[in-house]
């Protein structure tokens, strides 16, 4: 399988740079392709057995739909997009090939990713699937095997309800009377820890964030929880029982602990 070559459009960026790396450490031909490189769509597919789509979340679909009429039935077309419903749909609906979509738990500074999470999802074919599993068990990965729309209902939990949480944070911060430098000086650890992911989120790739929230299916059923979850914490803390927020805490501590 080593003979094979692998193009990664979106391969100049983060997860298609780190995929590249990878896949090029393991002895595989790896073509990258970014906005700016100049060789067409149809070179690439004629030269890869394996396209991969890493582009950002809102170009996604239109990659997927000028690339996938190109694949052959006997290749394979997959992505590492941070959501799977809508990406995976349009490789089946937009290609003949062999469909997986995949999306690694990490980000693109994870030097070794043993013991990391990627999430694949089958979606046509059984020969791709094989090989690619293979390869993220040989890296040491641990693969979480489900269907898109699981995928999805997951990440709004595991993102988009995180992320969301992280940017209250961050907007309440930014609306107290007090600059951040001076509430700095008092920090305690945890403090410091929650302001350093505030300050990752709200300044590394924003955008990849805000797409993550916005685009993921489930996120209007995470704001209702959002918002009752802050409306139980708001009238526990006004109440004038004083045992409310203690029952509120150790009600929810036993259901997730
Ligand atoms: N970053 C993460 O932590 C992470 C983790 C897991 C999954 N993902 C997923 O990985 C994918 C890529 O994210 P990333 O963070 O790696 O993005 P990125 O660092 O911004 O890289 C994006 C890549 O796509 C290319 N590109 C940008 N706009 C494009 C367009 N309109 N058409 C075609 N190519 C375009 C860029 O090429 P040039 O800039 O060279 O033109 C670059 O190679 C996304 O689907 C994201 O959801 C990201």
């Amino acid at each position: 399988m080593k003979d094979i070559s692998i193009g990664i459009i979106g391969g100049t960026g983060g997860m298609g740079r780190w995929l590249a790396d990878l896949l090029q450490k393991g002895g595989y031909q790896v073509i990258v392709l970014g906005r700016k490189t100049k060789m067409p769509l149809d070179e690439l597919t004629s030269s890869c057995a394996v396209v991969v789509v890493s582009v950002p979340i809102a170009a996604t679909a239109d990659v997927i739909k000028q690339v996938g009429p190109l694949m052959p039935a006997k290749s394979l077309l997959m992505d590492l997009t941070s959501l799977k419903k809508e990406p995976v749909e349009l490789m089946l609906a937009n290609s003949q090939a062999e469909v997986i979509g995949c999306h690694p738990l990490f980000g693109p500074n994870m030097e070794n990713p043993a013991g990391q999470n990627i999430v694949l999802c089958q979606a046509r074919g059984n020969k791709w699937y094989d090989w690619l599993k293979k390869l993220w068990l040989a890296n040491g990965l641990q693969v979480l095997e489900t269907s898109p729309e699981r995928h999805d209902a997951i990440m709004a939990i595991v993102q988009a309800l995180n992320h969301l949480n992280t940017i209250t944070l961050g907007l309440a911060l930014a609306e107290t009377a007090i600059p951040l430098n001076e509430i700095k000086k008092y920090s305690t650890p945890i403090f410091q820890t929650k302001e350093a992911i505030v300050k990752k989120i709200f300044t590394e790739s924003p955008l990849l964030y805000k797409d993550i929230i916005i685009r993921n299916p489930d996120v209007g059923k995470i704001l209702d929880i959002y918002d009752k979850a802050l409306a139980d914490i708001r009238r526990a803390i006004q109440s004038r029982n004083s045992d409310e927020f203690k029952d509120l805490l150790e009600k929810t501590a036993k259901i997730l602990f």
